[in-house]
């Protein structure tokens, strides 16, 4: 699965509203269990019901793995969605399934997977149970039910199953197809006035279970047979290329019957099935495998899909090649969602996705949307092989999955877009964006143990950044190490060795051993590659590693952001890593080391008093660098002098291990601040977008105390040659810069001018503003700076360009220009408006369900909007949480949005006070991760403002001439 929005667009958020999913659609069965309950013959009542394990043994329906009893060999599925809605006003599906099975191991117990299904009755029983080839027969049904906490469907038999037998398993049921964007589901749109409804599934991880019983665990891997039953104007797909529909007569309907080729050997939660109305493009015939995009009609005629259908077949070929496998399927659909959880899913052969990840505008979508569709169409593409040809035996290894297809994404997003660059965007969306989430005391080992993870709610918790972010980073590390020849020879062997089969992650170091020990020369690896992974994978963190270029004196520490909180989860590595050191003395790339030990010396990183040393290189190592102070000023001299001989990426480096170094106390915060003097004369994008990041906090902290105006003044002072630099190279805002960061960094030229109060920034933006809301269908404004410009006109503007944005909200037509919108009517500097536009979320009409929490959350970044948005939800907490849609506001986030910019004990005492009058309603909310980083935030705020006050202001005295001087 890829990436939802969620703080950067490329972490994953799919636990979160997997769960939400869930809880939606507990409230939407509950009529179909109430059913259930009185039919149901119930032998056991406490036993069918308990979700919590009883002491003692428990029985195999209380456990949540499977048995290894028996195993599935193909499923014969049949399936029906209602695509309106029941005399109920219910939207079911009715389906029936037959599973032939293997059995392992004799026993008397049919085990099964099965989620909110209603059960016909065979004979009393649930499920009717037949031995292949006939005699002797398959013992008679004793009894069965549906194990609600667990989801199985259990049938006890009177005799035995034997082992080495196969027999056939069959069922008839009833679903609902729920709009809870799980397993098989409903989605919703308008066309030409006119509502239209679709089903759709998302499987992953533990849903295949709500669409029909299985053996619903990855390494359970079958062959399936789908026909789908459906209203005659619309279109079935599935994972396998369909025979041609026929008519079919159901009660006097006309309904069409698709039925579809038997799938490769594969995983449940990788099935995939779709009926809708919608068209598509495809690749030209003489293309090898068939690739077609589908959307909605209309998306489809305005060309939305073209982007990825010219994409998609380069970065197939680029993962052919780069696995030395050819693609495994015939062909390749994939679909554009109006509902969809997560960003996208990689279902073998139908790849599902949110409109957004998969459709392209260039109308009105900008460079970032481009690259969003990019580098999430090479993430699914690459999951064809690893993870659907090979899959992981069990979820506690998702973070290899989802590591390495968010590495190699980049690699086949570069291939399609070479001119991009977008490898070393890796580094400042993945690796350094984790490392902030791995450097707390909270964080978590990449692997799970097996028996830690059991039920689904473990299960979607793996889905976070560390899974998808840290797994992309010490992979690329892995591949750096090894060179890329020997990484993708080793991958080659891994899916060659275990195709249509699944594994452990140590199965590939293996198969990378085997590759390493061919290679030559000689790798000069310290230990074999599982020596070298497991201290980065069995154990949460990274190191800091500290150089001191007197002595050589090189030594790691376990990096904590709070140099006061305590770990205190053992590890079996004390903290420490087998660390590669990539180095540059001076601007001479220097052989690589390896520091296998605590610390060590090597006098070749002395260096001279003209030298510097520069250690990760690329930062393809997933650890910081500090200096001894000698160096970091040799550093900070070059930077200021000839900033271009340390590489851009490095350049980024410095800047985030500075900032991040001060936080956790191991140099001084002017020190950190030092690193974006050089910005003044900096093109690249890539610092400036860790020096914004990093300074974030710093604005945060201070956008509403005396330290502001200095700091307002020093960024202007530095931005405003990149502005100017933005202006010439596209003579006057006339033309979009070639390349594709020099978009981005224009982008962050005009926001951070803008912000910051630059006029000519703030008179740019007003303009372009205006002159679209003379002519509402002439939009000037380039799609890649309307994020930023709607912002600044918005808050340099009243009521009047607020109403304006406000009606072409409404009226948009395209979901990221409604997006772009929904944020930057946040940007107002008028409290009423804002108090206004919070009232908005109160009413589904303005403001649609989904949305309300990221709205408060928009209107909190504002630094006037703030204190307004924590009245805000205070004042209607019950309404909002209690009474308005459960599950469509994320509490978290909405506390933790409205309370960033705490840092005085009066706000602390206000979230205390407000925690106790929620009294038990608070539970669960998190407040201590709340109430602790407020605590932190004091701390921080009052040793440090006095020095920062002053280091601002000593800045912003400074005269021009002499920042423009070298
Ligand atoms: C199915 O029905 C449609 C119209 O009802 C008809 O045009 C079509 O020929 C039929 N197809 C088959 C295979 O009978
Ligand atoms: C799957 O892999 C296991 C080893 O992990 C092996 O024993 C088994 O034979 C393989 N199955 C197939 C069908 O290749
Ligand atoms: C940009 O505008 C300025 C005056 O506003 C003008 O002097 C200059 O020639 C223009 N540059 C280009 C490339 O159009
Ligand atoms: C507004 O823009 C559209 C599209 O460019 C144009 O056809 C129309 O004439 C303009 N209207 C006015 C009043 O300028
Ligand atoms: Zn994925």
């Amino acid at each position: 699965m890829a990436a939802g929005f969620y703080i950067s667009r490329v972490l994953a958020i799919v636990g979160a509203l997997v769960s939400v999913g869930a809880l939606a659609s507990i409230i939407a069965l509950s009529v179909l269990y109430a059913q259930e309950k009185t039919k149901n013959h119930d032998p056991s009542p406490t036993a069918h019901t308990t979700t919590t394990p009883s002491p003692g043994p428990l029985e195999p329906w209380q456990r949540y793995r499977l048995p290894d009893t028996l195993a599935p060999v193909f499923y014969n599925i049949t399936l029906w969605p209602r695509l309106e809605p029941d005399q109920q006003g219910l939207f079911i599906f009715t389906g029936n399934s037959t599973v032939q099975f293997v059995c392992v191991k004799d026993t008397d117990l049919i085990l099964i997977h099965a989620n909110k299904l209603n059960f016909t009755l065979f004979q009393g029983h649930k499920a009717q149970v037949l031995a292949l080839g006939g005699a002797p027969p398959a013992p008679a049904v004793r009894d069965s039910w549906v194990e609600v906490g667990t989801e199985y469907l259990v049938v006890q038999l009177e005799g035995i199953l034997e082992a080495g037998r196969s027999y056939l398993l069959h069922t008839e049921f009833v679903g609902e197809l729920a709009d809870d964007l799980g397993g098989f589901y409903r989605s919703k749109y308008k066309e030409n006035g006119q509502e239209k409804i679709l089903a759709t599934t998302q499987m992953q991880p533990t849903n295949a279970r709500k669409a029909f019983p299985c053996f619903d665990e990855p390494a359970m891997k079958a062959v399936f047979h789908l026909t789908l039953i459906h209203p005659f104007e619309t279109v079935a797909l599935s994972n396998a290329i369909n025979y041609d529909p026929v008519n079919v007569t159901i009660k006097r309907q006309t309904l069409k019957e698709t039925r579809f080729q038997p799938t490769e050997k594969m995983s449940t939660y990788l099935l995939a099935f779709v009926v809708c109305e919608f068209a598509y493009i495809r690749s030209t015939p003489d293309s090898p495998v068939l690739i077609r995009i589908w959307a909605r009609k209309q998306a489809i005629e305005e060309g939305q899909g073209k982007y990825a259908l010219e994409k998609t077949g380069p970065i197939l070929n680029y993962f052919q090649n780069y696995y030395s496998s050819p693609y495994p399927l015939k062909k390749s659909d994939q679909i554009a969602l109006p509902d969809f959880s997560a960003g996208a899913m990689e279902n073998w052969g139908l790849i599902t996705y949110r409109e957004t990840a998969l459709l392209y505008d260039p109308a009105f979508s900008s460079n970032a949307d481009k690259e969003f569709v990019a580098t999430v169409i090479s993430h699914e593409l690459a999951h064809m092989w690893f993870g659907n040809l090979v899959t992981m035996r069990w979820w506690n290894d998702l973070w290899l999955n989802e590591g390495f297809a968010t590495y190699v994404s980049y690699l086949g997003a570069d291939s399609a877009e070479p001119t991009w660059n977008i490898k070393d965007l890796l580094v400042v969306n993945e690796v350094h964006e984790v490392m902030g989430v791995d450097a707390l005391s909270t964080s978590h080992p990449l692997s799970s143990k097996e028996d830690d993870i059991q039920d689904p709610n473990q299960i979607g918790r793996l889905f976070d950044s560390i899974t998808y972010s840290k797994g992309a980073a010490i992979l690329r590390m892995l591949s750096d190490c090894i060179t890329e020849g020997v990484f993708t020879e080793g991958l080659r062997t891994y899916l060659d060795t275990f195709k249509y089969n699944s594994t452990v992650y140590t199965d590939l170091w293996k198969q990378l051993q085997v590759a390493v020990d061919k290679a030559s020369p000689g790798l000069g690896l310290p230990t074999s590659v599982e020596g070298i992974m497991n201290p980065w994978v069995l154990q949460m963190g990274f190191p800091v590693i500290t150089v001191d270029t007197r002595t050589g004196h090189i030594s790691q520490q376990h990096f904590l952001l709070d140099p006061e909180a305590e770990v205190d989860k053992p590890s079996p590595f004390n903290y420490e890593w087998i660390v590669p050191i990539s180095w540059m003395k001076t601007g001479i790339i220097k052989n690589p080391l390896w520091l296998t030990t605590k610390e060590a010396t090597n006098t070749n990183m002395t260096i001279g008093s003209a030298d510097w040393l520069l250690v990760n290189l690329k930062t393809s190592g997933f650890y910081r660098v500090n200096y001894d102070q000698e160096n970091w000023e040799r550093l900070l001299a070059k930077l200021d002098n000839n900033h271009q001989e340390i590489p851009e990426i490095n350049r980024a480096q410095l800047i985030s291990d500075a900032f991040n170094l001060a936080r956790a106390k191991l140099v001084n915060t002017t020190l950190a601040l030092r690193t974006t003097r050089f910005l003044v004369r900096e093109r690249a994008y890539t610092p400036w977008l860790t020096a914004s990041r990093n300074l974030n906090y710093y604005f945060l902290m201070f956008d509403r105390s005396p330290v502001y105006g200095p700091m307002q003044a020093y960024m202007v002072k530095q931005v405003e040659p990149l502005f100017n630099h933005f202006k010439d190279i596209t003579a006057n805002w006339t033309k979009i810069p070639e390349k594709h960061t020099d978009q981005y960094n224009q982008v962050m030229a005009i926001r951070l001018a803008c912000q910051n109060g630059l006029k000519a920034c703030e008179d740019l933006t007003y303009n372009w503003f205006n002159a679209w809301m003379k002519n509402s269908s002439n939009n000037p404004i380039s799609p890649n700076l309307r994020s930023t410009v709607y912002c600044s006109g918005i808050a340099t503007g009243g009521q009047r360009e607020w109403d304006f944005a406000w009606n072409m909200y409404k009226n948009a037509s395209v979901a990221s220009e409604a997006e772009k919108l929904l944020s930057a009517m946040a940007c107002s500097r008028q409290p009423w408006i804002l108090i206004r536009y919070l009232e908005y979320c109160l009413d589904p009409k303005r403001i649609r369900k989904q949305d309300a929490s990221t709205v408060i959350n928009y209107v909190a970044e504002n630094a006037l909007g703030q204190p307004l948005a924590w009245d805000f939800v205070r004042a209607n907490w019950d309404y909002l949480f209690n009474d308005y849609g459960k599950g469509s506001i994320s509490f978290y986030s909405v506390l933790h949005g409205v309370t960033r910019r705490f840092a005085t004990e009066f706000e602390f005492k206000e979230l205390l006070r407000f925690q106790e009058e929620l009294g038990s309603n608070a539970m669960g909310l998190d407040f201590q991760q709340v109430l602790e980083q407020t605590r932190a935030n004091i701390k921080w705020v009052s040793s440090h403002k006095d020095q920062i006050l002053s280091w601002f202001t000593e800045e912003a005295s400074k005269p021009k001439a002499q920042l423009y001087s070298h």
